[in-house]
C-alpha cells in the first residue's frame, strides 16, 4: 500500500473510532446487562421498545399492504444467535425461560424496525464533485455537465488512478456512516471504471468490505453507466463497448460470482434500449439477476424493457407515462424510486409514488448514493423527501425502505421484517412514535444498530 494510502486509510479509521460506529462502547445509553450464564447460548433481550415496528407477512407489498407496519406497543425481542428467536409484548417476552438468562438491551422507550435495505447505491467512488453541485446552481444541467466531460466521467478519471486501498477506506468510511443512520443492507454498484482492470478493482474492494465489517454488500455490476473515453470516436463506439461488456466481462463477472446483479443506464447520452437489451439478457446467461436506471431523465422505453426482461428492479421512473405505469403495477418488477436525486438536482418533477401505489406496483425507496446526483446515505432523509414530496405515508415510505427493498434484493428470507427466524437486523430511533421519522427532517434519530444481533452502531440520543 503507498503512504498516501495508508495515510487515508489511517486517518478515515481515526474518524471512524472517533464517531464510535462499529463498535459498542460503554458510554452508550443502552445498558447491557451482563446476566448471562457461562455456556448458555449467545441471547440478547432488547426490551422496553416503545413500538416494534415488525412489517410481519408476505412480500411483496402492494397497495393498501404497504401501509400495514404490524406495530407491537411496549414490545421486547429476544435474539438468539444472530436471529429473532421472539417478539411480543414487553411482560411475555420478558418471561421467557430464555430471555431470564439472556443479555439485556434496554432500547429506552425508543421505535424499533428493521434496519434499512438501501437497494440502489453507488458505493464505491473516489470523491465528492462538489465543483458540479455548485455549477448547476449557476444554471449548468446534470446532462451539459456530462456532455462537457464532467459527471460519471469525471469520477471514472479520479477512479482509475486511485488505488484500492484508498478506494476501500472511502467506502468504509460510508458505510460507518450507512449503519449510523439505520441502514443494515446497502446494494452497491460499480460502474465508476468503465474498463475491466477498474470494474474489477471495484467488485473487489467490495467483496472484501463485505467480509470485514458488518453491514451486508450486495454487489451489482454497472459497466454500462456511460459510455468510456476510449468508445467515444476514433472508430469504436457504444455498440463495441456494449459488446465487450457482453462478451468478455460478463462471463468473468458472473464465473467469478463478482456480482449477483446486473444493472443498465438505459437513458439518452447513456446506452439505449436495444444495447441494453443486449447487455441485460447477457447478464441473465450469466446467472445474474437484472435491475434498469430507467426513465430518469427521459424516457426511453426502459421501463417496458425491464419488465420485458423480468428484471428484479427498475430503478428512478421519475419519466413514466400513464401506461407505464400500469403495464409495471401488473409486472413482478419493483419501482425503485430515488428522491434523493430530484432534490438535490432540484428537480421538481419526482417521481409518480402515489399513482404507482394505488395501482397496485411494487414500490421501494432508495437513497441512490452517488457523488453526482444524491450525495447521502441517510435513509430516514429519504423517507422525509418520499413523504413530503411524494405524498408516500410514513408508514408507507418505511415498508418501501425495508419489507420491499429486501424483496428486491432476494433477500425477504432474511431480512427486511422482524419475524422469528429471520436476522435480527434492526435500528432503534430515540422517537416518540414512528411518524417522527420522517417528520424530523435532516435530523438523524437512530441511536442504535444492530447487525445479525450485534450491535455495530451506538450513541447517545441528541436530546
Ligand atoms: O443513479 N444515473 C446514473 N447514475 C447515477 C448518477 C451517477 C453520477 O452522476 O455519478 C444515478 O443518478
Ligand atoms: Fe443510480
Amino acid at each position: 500500500m503507498s503512504s498516501r494510502a495508508r495515510a487515508a486509510r489511517e486517518s478515515i479509521t481515526r474518524d471512524i473510532a472517533r464517531r464510535g460506529a462499529f463498535q459498542y462502547r460503554g458510554r452508550s445509553p443502552f445498558q447491557m446487562t451482563e446476566r448471562k450464564k457461562s455456556g448458555s447460548p449467545p441471547e440478547l433481550l432488547l426490551t422496553n421498545c416503545r413500538e416494534i415496528l415488525t412489517l410481519r407477512g408476505p412480500a411483496p407489498r402492494r397497495g393498501p399492504a404497504l401501509g400495514e407496519l404490524e406495530i407491537i406497543r411496549d414490545g421486547a425481542l429476544l435474539v438468539r444467535d444472530g436471529r429473532i428467536a421472539a417478539a411480543g409484548p414487553r411482560r411475555r417476552i420478558e418471561n421467557l425461560r430464555e430471555s431470564r438468562r439472556a443479555e439485556t438491551l434496554d432500547a429506552r422507550r425508543g421505535v424499533v424496525l428493521p434496519g434499512f435495505v438501501d437497494s440502489h447505491t453507488h458505493l464505491v467512488f473516489p470523491a465528492p464533485r462538489a465543483n458540479e453541485y455548485e455549477q448547476r446552481i449557476s444554471g449548468a444541467s446534470y446532462e451539459e455537465i456530462a456532455r462537457a466531460g464532467g459527471g460519471i466521467l469525471s469520477s471514472v478519471r479520479g477512479l482509475r488512478k486511485m488505488s484500492a486501498a484508498e478506494l476501500k477506506a472511502r467506502a468504509l468510511a460510508h458505510l460507518a456512516q450507512f449503519a449510523a443512520h439505520g441502514t443494515t443492507t446497502v446494494e452497491a454498484k460499480s460502474g465508476y471504471g468503465l474498463d475491466w482492470p477498474s470494474e474489477r478493482k471495484i467488485l473487489l474492494t467490495m467483496r472484501e468490505l463485505g467480509r470485514e465489517q458488518p453491514v451486508e454488500i450486495v454487489p451489482t455490476f454497472l459497466g454500462a453507466h456511460a459510455v468510456p473515453p476510449e468508445f467515444r470516436g476514433g472508430g469504436k463506439s457504444a455498440d463495441d463497448y456494449a459488446e465487450i461488456i457482453c462478451r468478455e466481462w460478463l462471463p468473468r463477472v458472473g464465473g467469478n460470482q463478482l456480482a449477483e446483479f446486473c444493472d443498465v443506464f438505459c437513458e439518452r447520452g447513456a446506452f439505449t434500449v436495444a444495447q441494453s437489451r443486449k447487455i441485460l439478457t447477457a447478464a441473465r446467461a450469466c446467472g445474474l439477476g437484472l435491475r434498469v436506471h430507467a426513465e430518469q431523465l427521459s424516457r426511453t422505453g426502459a421501463a417496458r424493457l425491464a419488465i420485458e426482461q423480468h428484471a428484479a428492479s427498475a430503478d428512478h421512473l421519475e419519466k413514466i407515462s400513464a401506461s407505464d405505469m400500469r403495464a409495471l403495477a401488473r409486472s413482478g418488477v419493483t419501482c425503485t424510486l430515488l428522491p434523493g436525486c430530484c432534490f438535490h438536482l432540484g428537480l421538481a418533477h419526482y417521481a409518480p409514488a402515489r399513482a404507482l401505489i394505488d395501482a397496485g406496483a411494487i414500490v421501494a425507496l432508495a437513497t441512490d448514493f452517488n457523488p453526482g446526483t444524491s450525495p447521502t446515505l441517510s435513509m430516514p432523509m429519504i423517507l422525509s423527501l418520499a413523504c413530503a414530496q411524494m405524498r408516500m405515508t410514513p408508514a408507507e415510505a418505511i415498508a418501501a425502505a425495508t419489507v420491499n427493498a429486501a424483496y428486491s434484493l432476494g433477500r425477504y428470507g432474511r431480512a427486511g421484517s422482524l419475524e422469528v427466524g429471520k436476522f435480527a437486523d434492526l435500528a432503534v430511533f430515540d422517537v416518540a412514535d414512528y411518524r417522527e421519522i420522517p417528520y424530523y427532517f435532516g435530523v438523524n434519530h437512530c441511536v442504535l444498530t444492530m447487525k445479525r444481533g450485534r450491535v455495530i452502531c451506538s450513541r447517545e440520543p441528541r436530546c
